[in-house]
């Protein structure tokens, strides 16, 4: 069994523990919120700060739900020494990682997520439960992907991109980089970087500037 430190008390952290299953072990939480410090969360101890991570080898994981706030740690992190090799990747035991596709440093798969063919996940990416990724997707680093989205074929999302429940997204469309989709969207074209798009089809319009 792998141990794992997760930096973060938050909702996803919680997720990560309820789904350890026998492959890796959460030994602790780390968060900056001095009030967590000496609690438990779901059975483990909050002992220490995110910075604290610098100290030891056991492996990471960034339980951020936020793209944005995983990427700043991450940045913090590399900036004392801690790289990608730190990082362990949680794929949940429901989740078949394809001949071909790959899944990089950090990442977070959560229970019936699907992946069909050459699909490419990127560092520290969070793909939340029931999302289906098919042929020839790519979520750019610190991506987030919330429950229920489906993405068609050789769909590309940028980096700190972030897809709101069940939202779908047209085969060879680009979400840009830090841009925001609603739940609910259905995308039919490309979403500019850092934009909001919501709505059926999806726009920029529905949103309060
Ligand atoms: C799109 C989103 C980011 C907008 O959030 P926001 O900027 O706070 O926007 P507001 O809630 O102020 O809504 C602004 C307008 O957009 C509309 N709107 C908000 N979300 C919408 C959506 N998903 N689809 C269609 N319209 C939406 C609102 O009705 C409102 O319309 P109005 O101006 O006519 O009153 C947010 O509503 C959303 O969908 N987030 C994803 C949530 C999610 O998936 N969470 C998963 C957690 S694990």
């Amino acid at each position: 069994m792998n141990d794992v430190l997760l930096l973060g008390a938050s909702g996803l952290a919680r997720e990560v523990v309820a789904a350890a299953d026998g492959r890796i072990r959460v030994v602790g939480i780390l968060d900056d919120n001095p009030e967590l410090q000496g609690s438990r969360i779901d059975g483990i101890d909050v002992c220490g700060t995110v910075m604290d991570a610098v100290h030891g080898s056991i492996p990471l994981l960034l339980c951020v739900g936020a793209g944005t706030g995983r990427q700043a740690i991450a940045d913090r992190l590399a900036a004392r020494g801690v790289g990608d090799e730190r990082f362990a990747t949680f794929v949940d035991g429901s989740v078949r990682i394809p001949p071909g596709s790959t899944v990089r440093a950090g990442s977070i798969l959560l229970a019936g997520v699907v992946l069909t063919t050459a699909v490419r996940i990127g560092r520290h990416c969070v793909v939340m439960p029931n999302v289906t990724l098919t042929h020839d997707d790519t979520l750019h680093d610190f991506v987030t992907i919330a429950a229920g989205v489906s993405l068609g074929g050789a769909v590309t999302v940028g980096e700190g991109a972030y897809l709101g429940m069940n939202a779908s997204v047209r085969q060879q469309v680009t979400v840009g980089a830090r841009a925001t989709v609603g739940m609910g969207a259905v995308v039919l074209e490309d979403v500019p970087a850092g934009q909001t798009w919501a709505g059926v089809p999806a726009g920029a319009r529905l949103v309060r500037a």
